[in-house]
């Protein structure tokens, strides 16, 4: 059972040290930390144990983490204040707006990510570095596909002419997935609410990534045999968190699944710590 298990805790652990250190050489050289600025709207109890989780890893690499909280009653206006003051101070080299807005600015989110200057748009959701992905250009992804990416590429699982099915279209998830995909050659199905036979793609998938917040979504009854999941929901049950797939259920079936928690999750923050890592650099002028 344990060989089946894509460990992206682990992973991300490694990603992590090896990242302190390119931190520690890059400090050494200019004498100037990576500060990255989160922007913090409201007081959502699931964000705020993101943004805490974020800020935590971020200062074991060595990245000088600030949360800037805001009101869950800021307008509009405020809100692109503060983007534009993280935009124009020289110390900040990375911002992050942490999603989903509260409910009355929810509607302008394209507008707040497009406001974060591209150059320090740490968690790659700026239309800017989005479009890039147009032309296969990774180097500011969003981070949750970047962790798959990565975390596939680890484990030497060859993406060429595979069938990958992903049930999500969402800009975190699978929007971005598709480039990354097709930059790898394989053959990419999306699936959501709309999609008429959905069974049909979750048999034909070599790879299924899923990311519906429906937990037990995916039994074993729905997969092939030898199928590889990458399970990307953090859903909470009874307090605990769990994914979208029966991971008891589907663990004889599949040849590899990614655990709930410990597989994207933490992969997702070693890739934040990267790209914050990435928006320093281009600061500060150092490859
Ligand atoms: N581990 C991490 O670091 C990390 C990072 C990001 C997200 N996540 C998790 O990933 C999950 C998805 O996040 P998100 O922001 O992408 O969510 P989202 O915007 O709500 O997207 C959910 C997607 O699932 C589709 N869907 C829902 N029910 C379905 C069904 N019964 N059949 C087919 N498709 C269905 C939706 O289709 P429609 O488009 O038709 O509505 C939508 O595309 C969440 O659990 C979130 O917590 C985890």
């Amino acid at each position: 059972m344990k060989n089946k298990i894509l460990d992206g805790k682990k992973l991300a652990e490694k990603f992590n040290t090896e990242l302190k250190e390119k931190i520690k050489l890059a400090v050494e050289k200019t004498g100037i930390k990576p500060k990255l600025a989160t922007i913090l709207v409201g007081t959502d109890p699931a964000s705020k144990i993101y943004v805490n989780i974020k800020n935590r890893t971020c200062q074991e690499v060595g990245i000088h983490s600030i949360i800037i909280e805001l009101d869950e009653n800021i307008s509009k206006e405020g809100l692109m204040d503060e983007i534009n003051k993280a935009n124009n101070d020289p110390t900040i080299h990375g911002i992050l707006l942490q999603l989903p807005l509260p409910k009355n600015l929810k509607d302008y989110t394209p507008e707040f990510l497009e406001k974060i200057s591209s150059s320090k748009d740490a968690d790659g959701l700026n239309p800017f570095n989005r479009g890039k992905l147009f032309d296969y250009n990774e180097e500011l992804a969003a981070c949750t596909p970047k962790g798959i990416i990565k975390l596939l590429e680890h484990y030497d699982i060859d993406l060429k002419g595979k069938d990958v099915v992903i049930i999500n279209r969402s800009n975190l998830v699978g929007k971005p997935l598709i480039f990354m995909l097709l930059k790898r050659n394989a053959t990419v199905s999306i699936c959501h609410t709309s999609t008429k036979d959905i069974d049909e793609y979750i048999q034909k998938a070599d790879i299924l990534i899923v990311a519906v917040r429906q937990p037990k979504f995916i039994t074993k009854e729905r997969i092939k045999e030898g199928v590889i999941i990458i399970d990307v929901s953090t859903n909470r049950v009874e307090g605990k968190l769990c994914g979208d797939v029966d991971f008891e259920n589907v663990l004889e079936k599949c040849q590899k699944i990614t655990p709930v928690p410990g597989g994207i999750g933490p992969m997702t923050v070693a890739m934040l710590c990267e790209n914050a890592f990435t928006v320093y650099k281009k600061q500060v002028n150092i490859s």
